[in-house]
């Protein structure tokens, strides 16, 4: 029995591989690298559900298909009370999606895609007393989101910068949101239930829900020349450094780079605070060095949340909603590998071992 199942192959899939040691992230065969360099979300969509169901399925069909789904699911927006308010975005996202009709095709696909990338702009304007933005169904997934978020048309640098943030987070092999959702589908219960199962695993602090604390650090801090003593101060509390470390890779997470790499023409025209990436940069060379002294034995590098903190804040998502934006992202890949498991069409039933009392000998 292995503890969190680590190690343990539970599924054979065509769809990601995360390689820990070298620190690299292959997406249907190609380097995250080379797909953030190329794609849009629009593309990775249609590379990931290529062949897995009856359609062809390419990235305009997609984008064509999104955009009249999200402007037919807009109506599901009427549907969120005070209470469901009340709820952080990702819970009030998740009750949303459960509206939307179970099925195994690739119309109720589309919908799952779509209903996240509606309802989360729509949730968080509606906290905030404004009313929600009715979806453009010409525009990419990515940019009208981000207009629905903000009432503004995107900038092409700040679209660029979303959709290097959601093919990014695609897929990354059977993580915890991934095993959910290939367990629900093994028993035939539809892709809404699979997605449903998903977010509601991936919004645990022990999965996706942590890079709000990653921006909670960067305020801590304030200015570069504090970074050192400040996470000095932090590590003889016995905290953590938020965005550093991974169960899996051994090295720099290579989606941190990718990322990295995204956000700078946002900054760099002077879309967000540049003051903003210089502390990153100082608290990312000032946590390495001190990491590496407290924990000579361990190597800790940056992971995918340190980056992603910065570009979502930039693009204006305020932080309480990082993990709702996650799932926009996600959502793709954990219906592709619903998919597979349903082709597969094996039950998923482990068994555990009874370490309970006996009966008493009669
Ligand atoms: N800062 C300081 N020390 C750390 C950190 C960190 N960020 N991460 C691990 N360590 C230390 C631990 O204290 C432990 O030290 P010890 O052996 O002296 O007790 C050692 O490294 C091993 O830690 P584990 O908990 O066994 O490492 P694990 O691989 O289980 O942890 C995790 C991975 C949870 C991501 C961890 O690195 C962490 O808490 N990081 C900070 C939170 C964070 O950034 N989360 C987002 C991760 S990315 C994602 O999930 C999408």
């Amino acid at each position: 029995m292995k503890s969190g199942l680590e190690d343990v192959i539970a599924a054979e899939t065509k769809l990601s591989d995360v390689d820990g040691a070298a620190g690299r992230l292959i997406i249907r065969g190609v380097s995250l690298d080379d797909l953030v360099a190329t794609s849009r979300f629009e593309d990775v969509a249609a590379l990931l559900l290529d062949g897995l169901f009856d359609e062809h399925i390419d990235a305009a069909s997609i984008r064509t298909q999104l955009g009249a789904a999200r402007v037919a699911l807009f109506p599901h927006v009427e549907a969120a009370d005070a209470a469901l308010l009340a709820l952080p975005p990702v819970d009030a996202v998740r009750a949303l999606l459960a509206r939307v009709a179970d099925g195994e095709d690739f119309a109720t696909a589309i919908r799952l895609m779509a209903a996240p990338a509606v309802f989360l702009p729509a949730i968080l304007r509606l906290q905030k007393g404004e009313a929600p933005i009715r979806p453009n169904a010409s525009l990419s997934q990515s940019g009208d989101i981000l207009r629905m978020l903000t009432g503004r048309l995107p900038t092409a640098e700040q679209t660029a910068g979303l959709d290097a943030y959601l093919v990014t987070i695609s897929d990354h092999g059977l993580n915890a949101s991934t095993f959910a959702s290939r367990v629900i589908a093994s028993t035939q219960a539809g892709l809404t239930s699979s997605v449903l199962a998903a977010i509601s695993a991936l919004k645990g602090p022990l999965h996706g829900g942590a890079p709000g604390p990653v921006l909670n650090m960067f305020d801590g801090v304030g200015k570069p020349e504090n970074a050192r003593a400040w996470l000095s101060q932090a590590l003889d509390r016995g905290e953590r450094l938020m965005g550093f470390g991974h169960r899996i890779y051994r090295v720099r997470d290579p989606r941190a780079d990718a990322l990295k790499t995204a956000l700078k023409p946002i900054f760099a025209s002077g879309q967000a605070d540049a003051g903003r990436i210089a502390l990153a940069e100082a608290i990312e060379t000032a946590a390495l060095a001190l990491l590496k002294e407290r924990k000579p034995d361990r190597p800790l590098d940056v992971n995918v949340e340190y980056y992603t903190a910065l570009l979502l804040d930039a693009l204006g998502f305020p932080r309480s909603s990082f993990t709702g934006v996650f799932a926009i992202g996600r959502t793709v890949g954990w219906i592709a590998h619903a998919r597979e498991q349903t082709l597969d069409g094996r039950l998923i039933r482990p068994q555990s071992r009874y370490v309970g009392p006996l009966p008493k000998a009669a």
